[in-house]
């Protein structure tokens, strides 16, 4: 038809931002589909709430069936976040035969293998490219990008608040407390910065980047993890005079048909391409045996440069239907998984 109709799960500062991406590039993204593309409905908690976005067209509502059973709507942006109930709505979107986009990092994660399959049976795709380095494109850079070489290793800046915390330690000699509560003003700590402190979101990103760069299965608990609450500001100052840097690293290192994933904080030294990477900023390196270093830098969060990533997945998967094709990857795993055990 001339119109694809999208319905969105969640109007937070994620989704504002896709109603406004899809409004303000429209121009773009019909030259690109040759079709209008909407944001029919949002399954909302609040439909009275104020926002800072135009929903004049748009038609919220608290009841999911009008979002995930509407017949004209052939794509679900799930953007509110959560496990369970996510999940759900998910799950219930690929019965319906809706395309699925999410940006839900901690549900890709832990479920991720289950959605890709359901997606699969169903003849959906399933898209996630906004849940690691928010507005970076990681994920399609690894999977279509670099899909002809063999990557050897991934190694990432994928949390914008540990890597803030850093910074502002390591430049400016302000205390890890301090700095954790600009990174909670700015607006890209969790709720609950435990998991970012901790380590765990970036393991999460660790994951979902390592499943798609090696083609294998990798679970949460497969990545060893250590956060950088006991760094102690002599020993950024240390390193520093040392002429190395330290930064929270995620590293995915494949060798002899081994896969080993950690998230730790680690010495660069300033010869690093990832040791520049400053403030919230994230960045990914990938080694590839053929084409050797390469990095993708950006925004990892921020509702603009994450809506850009899921509307761009939006694109992708309005393609492949108007193309009848889904894009799904990696449904059997290319080898074996085969995880060293952690601190052997
Ligand atoms: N809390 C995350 C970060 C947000 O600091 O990077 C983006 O996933």
């Amino acid at each position: 038809g001339n119109k694809v109709s999208v319905g969105l799960l969640g109007l937070g500062v994620v989704g504002s931002g896709v109603i406004k991406i899809i409004e303000s590039h429209q121009e773009k993204l019909m030259h690109q589909l040759g079709c209008e593309v909407q944001v029919k409905s949002v399954l909302v908690r609040n439909p009275e709430k104020q926002r800072d976005v135009n929903t004049d067209r748009t038609f919220l509502t608290t009841n999911p069936d009008d979002v995930l059973n509407d017949p004209e709507i052939d794509v679900i942006v799930e953007v509110m976040g959560g496990i369970d109930e996510a999940r759900q709505h998910i799950l219930n979107a690929f019965k319906a035969k809706k395309h699925v986009v999410t940006a839900n990092k901690d549900l890709v994660a832990l479920h991720g293998k289950e959605l890709q399959n359901a997606a699969s049976q169903n003849k959906c795709d399933f898209y996630y490219e906004a849940s690691v380095a928010g507005g970076i494109p990681i994920l399609r850079g690894i999977t279509d990008g670099l899909s002809s070489d063999r990557i050897q290793q991934v190694m990432g800046i994928v949390n914008g608040t540990t890597n803030y915390i850093l910074t502002k330690m390591d430049n400016e000699g302000m205390s890890y407390e301090d700095a954790l509560k600009e990174a909670q003003e700015l607006g890209f700590a969790e709720a609950d910065p435990t998991a970012d402190v901790g380590g765990l979101d970036a393991a999460r990103k660790m994951a979902i980047l390592g499943r798609l760069a090696f083609s294998t299965d990798v679970d949460l608990e497969d990545v060893e993890v250590s956060g950088i609450k006991n760094i102690a500001l002599e020993d950024l100052q240390y390193g520093n005079q040392l002429g190395y840097t330290m930064k929270l690293i995620g590293n995915a290192n494949f060798s002899n048909q081994q896969l080993e994933v950690e998230v730790q904080p680690t010495l660069l030294s300033k010869e690093h391409p990832l040791s520049d990477v400053k403030n919230e900023y994230n960045a990914v390196y990938v080694y590839g045996e053929a084409v050797g270093e390469t990095m993708f830098y950006g925004p990892g969060a921020g509702s603009l440069p994450t809506a850009t990533a899921i509307v761009s997945d939006v694109v992708a998967l309005i393609k492949n239907m108007l193309l009848g094709v889904t894009g799904n990857q990696f449904v059997e795993p290319y080898f074996k998984k085969e995880l060293k055990t952690p601190a052997e």
